[in-house]
């Protein structure tokens, strides 16, 4: 027996208040779903989803569903139009995910998101997850509860193996009934899109809002990975790398570390301790406090490229690269840098 099967524990009432107390302290504790074992967090903490990250040593922040223990409580999360109500009313609680635009006071962690403006929510059929979400009090952030490249785990003790070192504790709710993910539908545009095919079929969903149009990084018809998932966008350009002062007028710093150059028009810094868990869970926040117009761009200080490290690179360099006056061989005049000064 490996040492962290004593991570496992049976889902009592007594085992879900004490997950429900590490989730408020912002740890990580693995739960079951009727799909797959969730690898949970505090949805609402920045904090608490970089640990997400962390345990999974994911290369990128992919955007990370998030669980609700009930319809108006994800409602005051994201827009549900009359399509995502239908759907929520037929579905949930259920294997099917809805990916719709993130309400203005949304409580949800901007990291859980990837930036984006949209968050993915579901109702798990389950009732350990359900009470748990119910003890916790808050929506839970839950990619599957395998490291990064894995298969998705269906019982205790492969969470316990591959991830057993990471979580505070394991919820056993027994082998999960269904197996695979939840199917992901993205509803934040006018076009209803398949993201992912999972536990509810297409032609179920179909019945109720329609033909689905292809399309995303998990979709089964072949595309270019990367293009099809949005990433976040910032307006103003992104230098990286930034070593020293501005380099032009009006650049605001986006800074790593203890040591800040001076001479930009404002400055927020992702660790002075040079943490990179706390420098994700600053990432997206920070950047969009600093993209704003009356700024002439943002220079971002190197970060390492270790462990979470890579993941926060991935996600600048993307973001560079869609930031106006990036080099692209599309970019129109539109495109060029607003130049200060
Ligand atoms: O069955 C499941 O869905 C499991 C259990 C634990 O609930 N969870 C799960 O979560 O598979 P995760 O975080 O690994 O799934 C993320 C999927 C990815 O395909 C991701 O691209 C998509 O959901 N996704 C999440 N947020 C998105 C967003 N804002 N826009 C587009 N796609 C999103
Ligand atoms: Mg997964």
């Amino acid at each position: 027996m490996s040492p962290d099967a004593s991570k496992i524990l049976p889902a009592s009432d007594e085992n879900i208040a004490q997950a429900a107390r590490v989730i408020a302290e912002g740890g990580l504790v693995a739960f079951p779903t009727e799909t797959v074992y969730g690898l949970g967090a505090d949805a609402s903490s920045d904090r608490a989803v970089a640990a997400i990250y962390a345990a999974k040593a994911r290369p990128r922040f992919n955007p990370l569903i998030v669980h609700f223990a009930d319809l108006a409580a994800a409602q005051a999360a994201a827009e549900f139009d009359v399509r995502a109500e239908a759907l929520a009313r037929r579905f949930w609680p259920g294997a099917l995910t809805l990916v719709l635009r993130r309400r203005r006071d949304c409580p949800v962690s901007l990291l859980a998101c990837a930036g984006l403006d949209t968050v993915a929510v579901r109702i798990p059929a389950h009732q350990v997850a359900l009470k748990l979400l119910k003890a916790a009090g808050r929506p839970l952030a839950a990619p599957s509860a395998n490291p990064s490249g894995a298969v998705s785990p269906t019982t205790a003790a492969h969470v316990a193996e591959s991830l057993g070192d990471k979580v505070a504790l394991i919820l056993d709710g027994g082998p999960c009934r269904i197996g695979v993910e939840s199917t992901v539908i993205d509803l934040s545009g006018d076009e209803a899109r398949l993201l992912r095919p999972g536990g509810v079929a297409r032609a179920d969903i179909e019945a109720v809002i329609g033909p689905l149009a292809a399309g995303g990084e998990d979709a089964a018809a072949p595309r270019s990975p990367g293009l099809a998932l949005q990433h976040y966008a910032p307006s103003l350009p992104l230098r990286l790398d930034a070593r020293g002062g501005p380099e032009r007028p009006g650049e605001a710093l986006l800074a790593f570390g203890a040591e800040e150059p001076p001479g930009y028009a404002a400055v927020r810094n992702l660790s002075p301790g040079s943490d990179l868990s706390e420098a994700a869970a600053n990432l997206f926040a920070m950047l969009r406090e600093l993209d704003r117009p009356e700024f002439a761009g943002v220079a971002v200080m190197p970060i390492p490229e270790t462990g979470l490290g890579e993941a926060i690179n991935d996600r600048l360099r993307r973001a560079a690269e869609m930031a106006p006056g990036a080099a692209r061989e599309s970019a129109g005049p539109k495109g060029q840098p607003r130049r200060a000064g």
